[in-house]
């Protein structure tokens, strides 16, 4: 009951669907504290408020635009004086724009890497500073299914932004086992969240999506919180690199 009794985690993109429903997880079986990281600050008060009364674990609200360095530094800055420590860190945050490949322009392929994939590196980066010294972290990156396939063809730089995870997920977990820091990404397949809510495979009929996912439904956050918790979880100290699909058999590794 109690196997997040004294960690701490920050969390971006932890005001909504997969990621904060991760967190309400990890809460749930004692997590001590936790920081949720949006853009929205009355969403974001509101989430936190949420998790506490349903939990009872010290949760705040840091308003974060993850493309933005100094939003990343701010938000360790306030978990340092908010808590003994970070343990665990989950890069949520995420924004799929779905556009031809031909309007995308200099403008829109950095935006998309800057908030889906620099942001990763750069909260990886403020979270080393506590990880290191107390060699211990456990840090889960939200890839996608789409960073495995290629996405849609409307989805490119997503698609590459999510693939881009996969790697760097590799590349932290050889330099920092060293430092007992497992870091993995999780590919969710189809979830129902306020992010696919106007994806024409989201919305297609029953018969459609039985044909075309082998456990025949789309997924539902906490198809994905469990897999989050179990990675930032002391049960899966042997595993590192790894990026673990969840996604209803629609694509098999
Ligand atoms: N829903 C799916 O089908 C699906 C599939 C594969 C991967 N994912 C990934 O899961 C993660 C969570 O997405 P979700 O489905 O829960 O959707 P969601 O829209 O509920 O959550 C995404 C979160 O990212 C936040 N965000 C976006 N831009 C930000 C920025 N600049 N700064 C700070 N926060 C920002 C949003 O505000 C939101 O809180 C994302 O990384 C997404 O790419 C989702």
């Amino acid at each position: 009951m109690h196997k997040f009794e004294g960690k701490y985690a920050i969390a971006t993109g932890g005001t909504d669907g997969i990621t904060k429903e991760s967190i309400i997880c990890m809460a749930r079986k004692g997590l001590s504290g936790a920081i949720i990281a949006g853009r929205n600050e009355e969403r974001g008060i509101k989430a936190a408020e949420e998790i506490k009364k349903l939990t009872g674990c010290e949760c705040y609200y840091v308003q974060t635009d993850v493309s933005k360095p100094e939003d990343i530094v701010n938000l360790f800055k306030v978990a340092k004086s908010k808590f003994p420590t970070i343990q665990i860190l989950v890069n949520g945050a995420g924004v799929c724009p779905s556009m031809p490949i031909e309007t995308i322009d200099a403008q829109e392929w950095d935006r998309v890497m800057n908030i889906n994939l620099r942001s990763m590196h750069l909260c990886i980066l403020e979270a080393l500073k506590f990880m290191k010294p107390q060699k211990y972290g456990k840090i889960i990156n939200v890839s996608s299914a789409a960073g495995r396939i290629g996405g849609t063809e409307s989805s490119i730089a997503y698609s590459v932004s999510k693939g881009g995870m996969i790697t760097a997920t590799k590349c932290y977990a050889k330099a920092y086992g060293v430092y007992n820091i497992n870091v993995n990404s999780i590919c969710p397949g189809a979830i129902k969240t306020n992010m696919i809510a106007d994806f024409t495979y989201a919305n297609a009929p029953e018969s459609l999506i039985k044909k075309i996912i082998p456990l025949g439904r789309l997924g539902k956050v906490e198809d994905c919180s469990g897999v989050i918790e179990f990675l930032a979880s002391n049960d899966s100290d042997y595993i590192t690199g790894c990026s673990i699909d969840v996604n209803g058999g629609v694509f098999m590794n």
